[in-house]
């Protein structure tokens, strides 16, 4: 590892493949500080459907970001599918995605002083964010199981056969779009380790991640 790179783990891969819960534990074993950069573009799109505007429209984007330092990034609405959906249109608006880099790197470069280093997840991390760190993972897992996982932390036990059906076609959308767009799509760098949640149980993805990092480590 270069003295001037900090130790940084850049986990990207579609909507809910497991990287939060992942990221949530390789922060917790490394000492990093993490940053969700999801919940960015989430709480663009939440501002812009609040203040009765078009996600896919750049000046109200914008607008949205301005009201960034405003926004209670733990409010479980930006956690919804619906949100997703808006964070999608508004991430696809290269404007946006430039406005929100500086600050992500900022994050990576700069972990606070009682950490080891940083972990980001979301989408183009290792690929346009932190290019420079060898410790990348991309993790991806069946759409159908993505959707049931979605659908079980919105819905808990009161969710019907429709909602199952939404998400799914929700993540269908989304999927394409993250991965389709010209700026910076969903895609895994050439030297990231995939990983495929959709029959692993989070301890096995965990060790795997872990195995693949200590040996580049070495
Ligand atoms: O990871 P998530 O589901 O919270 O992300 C919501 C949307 O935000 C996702 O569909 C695409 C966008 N996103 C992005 O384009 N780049 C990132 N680094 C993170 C999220």
């Amino acid at each position: 590892m270069s003295l001037n790179i900090p130790f940084i783990i850049a986990l990207d891969g579609p909507a809910a493949s497991g990287k939060g819960t992942l990221a949530r534990k390789l922060a917790e074993y490394y000492n990093l500080a993490l940053l969700d950069t999801g919940i960015l573009y989430r709480a663009v799109g939440w501002n812009v459907i609040n203040s009765d505007g078009n996600p896919e429209k750049e000046t109200d984007a914008l607008k949205a970001i301005e009201k960034l330092p405003d926004t209670d990034l733990q409010n479980p609405a930006l956690r919804s599918e619906s949100t997703g959906a808006a964070a999608s249109k508004v991430a696809a608006i290269p404007a946006v995605r430039k406005a929100l880099r500086d600050f992500q790197r900022q994050f990576a470069y700069n972990p606070p002083e009682n950490k080891a280093g940083t972990i980001l997840d979301g989408r183009d991390i290792g690929t346009v964010i932190c290019p420079e760190t060898p410790y990348k993972l991309f993790i991806t897992a069946d759409v159908k199981t993505r959707a049931k996982r979605r659908f079980l932390e919105e819905f808990g036990e009161s969710g019907t056969e429709e909602d199952l059906e939404n998400i799914l076609e929700d993540l269908i959308v989304r999927d394409e779009r993250d991965t389709n767009r010209p700026m910076s799509p969903l895609k895994k760098a050439e030297d990231a380790l995939l990983i495929d949640t959709t029959n692993s149980s989070i301890e096995a993805v965990f060790e795997e991640a872990v195995s693949f990092i200590s040996n580049k480590k070495k």
